[in-house]
């Protein structure tokens, strides 16, 4: 049946073609898109089921969450401290048919070396993980690629691999969306002046200190939102607060480009070890929250690089809720700060 009348539900704009739905290639059959970028990957593992995964030595525990979800053997590659992968540790280790995740860091595909190292390595099964990256502005390198939308936009939930047809029907996402996604978003949704931040940010950390691996599929609210949401006017806007905060960070820079062909995720810092967390709590005291990738790398210590970027590393926000005289203003502080 199809119900004449009623209450209305949500009702938004007509969707348009040139929405991140369409330019991340977001599955069209929900059931081929899930609650988050974890799940996605276990749901690809599941079917392909290589013998072995290669990982990042800088990754979030999330990812590793998928392979043991999945019982999937993890190895662990270095990246060095520009978080470039070492080829020739892959080289010597990886065997036909096993699968190597490698990610778009901070928004940036990976340098030269490596891409070659994938276009040659056709008996590899590469996983392209771009929950960081709006737009590499690169071309696409894996054989799929990992995406969890909520990282970079207003969406509360979500996560897909494309081409989604990896997936075995077995392994299709087959539960509803929990509605206690939404509560974080909608609680600062509604808070338009920004006055219960206690209230929403601790309902969002809650949130996702429980996110697991499932076959909950991504709510249809946040795939109707990313057929709507444009994307040239975010990756300008990245830009744009990327290369003001460049102009007045270039000393503290991690990514060494001031002028991004890619969009970034925000503006890492690398400050020392015994500095990041004073200097996190003095912008946090200015109402300026910087995230922290990652908190708990799950690779062994004895991958140094990993350890030490994971302890040095500060990203600043530079995303399109954003404008560049508020960058000017949040670099300003930082500087501030450090010269203390
Ligand atoms: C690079 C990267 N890949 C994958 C994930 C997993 O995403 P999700 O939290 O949606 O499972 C994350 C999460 O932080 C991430 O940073």
């Amino acid at each position: 049946v199809t119900f004449l009348g009623g209450f209305f539900g949500l009702e938004l704009p007509a969707a348009h073609a040139c929405g991140l739905a369409s330019f991340w290639k977001l599955p069209g059959n929900p059931a081929l898109t899930f609650a988050n970028g974890r799940s996605a990957l276990a749901a690809l593992l599941a079917s392909v089921r290589p013998p072995r995964l290669w990982l990042p030595s800088y990754i979030c525990r999330s990812v590793a969450e998928a392979a043991s979800a999945t019982a999937t053997p993890v190895s662990y590659f270095p990246v060095d401290e520009s978080l470039q992968p070492d080829t020739s540790w892959l080289e010597s280790g990886a065997r036909p048919g096993e699968m190597v995740l490698a990610v778009d860091y901070f928004g940036r595909a990976p340098g030269r070396e490596f891409l070659d190292f994938a276009n040659e390595r056709q008996d590899l099964l590469f996983v392209e993980d771009a929950c960081q990256a709006v737009d590499t502005g690169a071309a696409p390198w894996g054989r799929w690629c990992l995406r969890s939308p909520r990282k970079l936009v207003g969406v509360p939930d979500g996560g897909f691999v494309v081409p989604a047809d990896g997936i075995a029907e077995g392994g299709w996402s087959v539960l509803e969306p929990q509605m206690d996604v939404y509560r974080a978003a909608c609680l600062r949704f509604e808070d338009e002046e920004e006055r219960a931040n206690g209230l929403w940010h601790e309902a969002n950390q809650r949130r996702e200190a429980r996110e697991t691996v499932s076959t909950r599929r991504m709510s249809r609210l946040s795939r109707e939102l990313l057929a709507r949401l444009d994307v040239a006017p975010i990756a300008d806007r990245r830009r744009a607060n990327y290369r003001t905060l460049a102009g007045v960070l270039g000393d503290t820079m991690f990514l060494r480009d001031a002028n991004p062909a890619f969009v970034p995720l925000g503006f890492p810092v690398r400050l020392p070890a015994a500095r990041r967390d004073h200097v996190r709590g003095a912008l946090i005291a200015q109402g300026i929250f910087p995230a922290l990738h990652w908190t708990d790398v799950p690779s062994a210590a004895t991958f140094g690089a990993a350890h030490v970027l994971a302890a040095e590393l500060l990203t600043l926000p530079c995303d399109q809720r954003y404008q560049p005289f508020e960058m000017e203003r949040m670099a300003r502080t930082l500087v501030e700060i450090l010269n203390r």
